[in-house]
């Protein structure tokens, strides 16, 4: 556990530059989806290495996976692959890409947990894993983050790196009171940093660990009742579940062919004391930030565009939202009525 899913991102990319074999070096490049949060790609960039963006597709809102191989160079290392708002990625291809070309799979699951994909869950999928457990998310610790491996070479990394670089996490830890101990307390071996969570985070992510089954049940059956109320309707374009999500949020996309004005829809939700946000962080090339990156975009992005100027999300919760939807649904059928042109046409 680290402070949180920004930092376990942190140690996950940085235990990947300290591999003895095939480490990542500066100059790798990586292919990355065009949404995701800023975290997921600012220790790509801290890190030198080039980024490749890729678009999403428009109902999932996953990395377009048809386009991977297009996404591939010579000097390709490392997937990311994120699984937005819940819903998975298409992890099983990714991986089976990542496989053949014999590339490095970071999964970013901090939107994902408790989601799973033909049995599997989300976060185990590749070399490396993390997830956030800030307090928006399906368990909270206020702040908090994890990295996931099953390869003991990167948990020994991760382990170090997350804590100052020092061996004490990982050789035994005697006590530093004993002449053995007193310098082995404080042995730096590598790098690192120190984002540890407080042990009160621990404490309370252990128990939310207990519920997160059910939290997930009703996460689930609130979705059904979103599906149910707004499917059909083509004023919006719903995320299409792949495998099992576990539902962070309900996504919408205004058609684009109706002309529907989203600053509309936008303060009628406001009148109601409904929030919504932005579709995660909307395509990231779009933000300044982009300015300091080394990247390229592979293709067109299309949909991350649309869901960037189009979309939006409006909360989940592990509670009944029954009244909640159905409110949303009154305002929504109010709102967002296509344009005139639209209509004629
Ligand atoms: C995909 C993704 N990665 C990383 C993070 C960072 O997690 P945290 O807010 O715990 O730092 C987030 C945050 O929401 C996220 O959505």
């Amino acid at each position: 556990m680290v402070n949180s899913g920004s930092s376990a991102n942190l140690v996950a990319v940085a235990a990947l530059f300290h591999k003895k074999d095939r480490p990542l070096k500066r100059g790798d490049e990586v292919i990355v989806p065009a949404i995701s949060w800023a975290t997921t790609f600012h220790p790509l960039q801290q890190y030198g290495l080039k980024l490749r963006f890729l678009d999403v597709q428009l109902d999932t809102l996953n990395i377009d996976v048809s386009r991977l191989e297009a996404a591939l160079t010579p000097r390709t290392r490392m997937v990311v692959a994120v699984s937005i708002l819940g819903n998975p990625a298409a992890l099983d291809v990714i991986r089976a890409f990542c496989e053949r070309h014999g590339l490095y799979l970071f999964e970013d699951n901090c939107e994902s947990m408790g989601a799973s994909l033909n049995g599997r869950s989300c976060g185990t999928f590749g070399d490396i894993n993390t997830f956030s457990t800030f307090f928006s998310h399906h368990i909270s610790t206020m702040e908090g983050g994890l990295v996931v491996t099953d390869d003991d070479e990167l948990d020994y990394l991760a382990r170090v790196i997350r804590n100052h670089g020092w061996a004490r996490d990982v050789s035994g830890a005697p006590d530093p009171q004993s002449p053995e101990g007193f310098f082995e307390a404080y042995r730096f071996v590598m790098p690192g940093y120190n984002v540890r969570p407080l042990e009160i985070s621990g404490a309370v992510g252990v128990e939310q660990l207990k519920k997160l089954d059910a939290m997930i049940e009703r996460r689930r059956a609130n979705a059904a009742t979103f599906v149910k109320l707004f499917s059909g309707d083509e004023r919006f374009i719903l995320q299409r579940e792949n495998g099992r999500s576990s539902w962070f949020s309900f996504t919408m996309i205004l058609n684009p062919s109706l002309g529907i004005d989203r600053a509309g829809v936008m303060r009628a939700m406001r009148a109601a004391d409904i929030g919504f946000r932005m579709i995660t962080g909307g395509c990231f090339p779009r933000h300044e930030a982009i300015k300091f990156f080394d990247y390229d975009t592979v293709g067109p992005l299309t949909n991350a565009n649309l869901a960037h100027d189009q979309g939006f999300f409006v909360g989940n919760h592990p509670r009944d939202l029954t009244s909640e939807i159905t409110s949303l649904r009154e305002v929504l059928d109010r709102a967002a009525q296509p344009a005139q042109s639209a209509v004629a046409r």
